[in-house]
């Protein structure tokens, strides 16, 4: 990292502020600078975000750009060597203390084996679509499949299809590439992907996508669908709509509907659903390895705040489920308080939805449902994971 480098990762930082995080700072000094090379935004950002990760460790006098230099020699040091960092250390500094209180971590190990991956550059994930997956892995070069028969989501055995997750690690810039301009894949994460999977829908069905975004999770069931049946995909944020309406064009995905809806009690249609994902707004700590400055920023009020809209958007979602139809809850959290409180308040609320395993998914949240997603197993976000079915 040359000091010019540090000079300009921490002129970045120093234009964070609570109204601009910073992903979006990067994301307008990427967007601005037309003629950084891929390989000069990745050193940006890995010192950005280098500097968030290891933000405790750092020596409040010192200038911004030797704290960013100070940074990335810890992140150098961690990368060859975990246990160079202490535990104790790890567990005082990684997070702030509010948010390790608030997750249920199931061992000690467990504990430091995420705090070790949140402090590991994050892994780049595609989902290549799956009539195309062998010759996009095979065109993108430095393309390799998801191994996941080490952890306990060893879904090939499941009733669904296999995973085309592939991780990525070359050079190039994946959005330039032909394979992407022409849809063939996606940039999505590996755990948002499991999220699909968990529905396992069937081109047969009708699904609504509650909170699509913009429709990472829409496209891949629209995928696991054959591009068959039907998917209405919400959101109360019109402009991520009209992204998800672009990205569609581009994977040829037809089989959508796109609708505005607030997340209250009127609904968007009088449907019956086969399955409703609701893919919930969250706190985000299951991101904070890709976002690490949401740590400093994120507080326990957003999660108490937020699991209140996750309890009131599946109180009013689960009604649009035809009998022996699913409801799938997803968070890309793992608080205590946006997952398995969220499960024992709504699963008690609702004699008439029986707790539904995830097929291939070890249920590990000690409830009737519940899949954690951890980073440290799957080396992809944290999420969490739930399910019923209207009797
Ligand atoms: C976790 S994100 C969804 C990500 C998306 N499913 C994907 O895979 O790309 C949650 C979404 O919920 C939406 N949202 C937030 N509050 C909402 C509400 N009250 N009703 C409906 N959608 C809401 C947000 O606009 C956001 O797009």
């Amino acid at each position: 990292m040359s000091t010019a480098l540090a000079q300009r990762a921490a002129h970045l930082v120093s234009q964070v502020s609570p109204d601009t995080p910073a992903d979006a700072v990067l994301r307008r000094e990427v967007g601005a600078n037309r003629e950084l090379e891929s390989h000069e935004k990745r050193a940006l950002t890995g010192a950005v975000f280098a500097y968030y990760r290891w933000l405790r460790w750092l020596d409040d006098s010192r200038a911004l750009p030797q704290r960013v230099l100070a940074a990335l020699d810890l992140q150098k040091r961690f990368d060859a060597d975990p246990a160079s960092i202490k535990a104790e250390a790890l567990v005082a500094r990684a997070l702030p203390d509010w948010a390790l209180a608030a997750i249920d971590f199931p061992s000690p190990e467990a504990r430091l084996a995420c705090l070790r991956q949140l402090q590991r550059p994050p892994t780049l994930w595609i989902r290549p679509q799956r009539e195309f997956a062998a010759s996009v892995i095979r065109a993108l070069r430095h393309a390799t499949p998801a191994d996941l028969s080490h952890s306990s989501f060893d879904i090939r055995h499941s009733s669904f299809a296999a995973p085309t997750a592939a991780r990525y690690t070359g050079p190039v810039d994946l959005f330039k590439t032909e394979e992407f301009k022409k849809g063939l894949f996606e940039i999505q994460d590996l755990a948002s992907q499991l999220v699909g999977h968990s529905c396992a829908p069937l081109p047969t069905e009708t699904w609504w996508d509650a909170c699509c975004g913009e429709g990472g999770k829409t496209l891949h069931l629209s995928d696991l669908m054959n591009n068959k049946g039907l998917i209405w995909a919400s959101d109360r944020h019109t402009g991520r709509l009209a992204t998800l309406r672009k990205r569609a064009a581009r994977a040829h995905a037809f089989n959508l509907r796109q609708v505005t809806w607030n997340g209250g009690p009127f609904l968007p249609t009088k449907t019956k659903f086969d399955g409703v994902l609701v893919d919930a707004p969250c706190s985000g700590l299951g991101t904070w390895q890709r976002n690490p400055h949401a740590r400093w920023t994120t507080t326990e009020t957003d999660v108490r705040e937020l699991a209140a809209l996750q309890l009131q958007l599946l109180e009013n979602t689960h009604k649009a489920l035809k009998p022996g139809g699913r409801l799938v809850f997803a968070v890309c959290t793992i608080a205590r308080a946006e997952t398995t409180d969220i499960v024992r308040a709504f699963s008690a609320a609702h004699p008439e939805l029986e707790p539904l395993p995830l097929g291939g998914f070890p249920l590990n949240a000690g409830l009737p449902t519940g899949t954690f997603l951890w980073p440290h197993e799957l080396d992809a976000n944290g999420m969490f994971l739930a399910a019923w079915r209207r009797k």
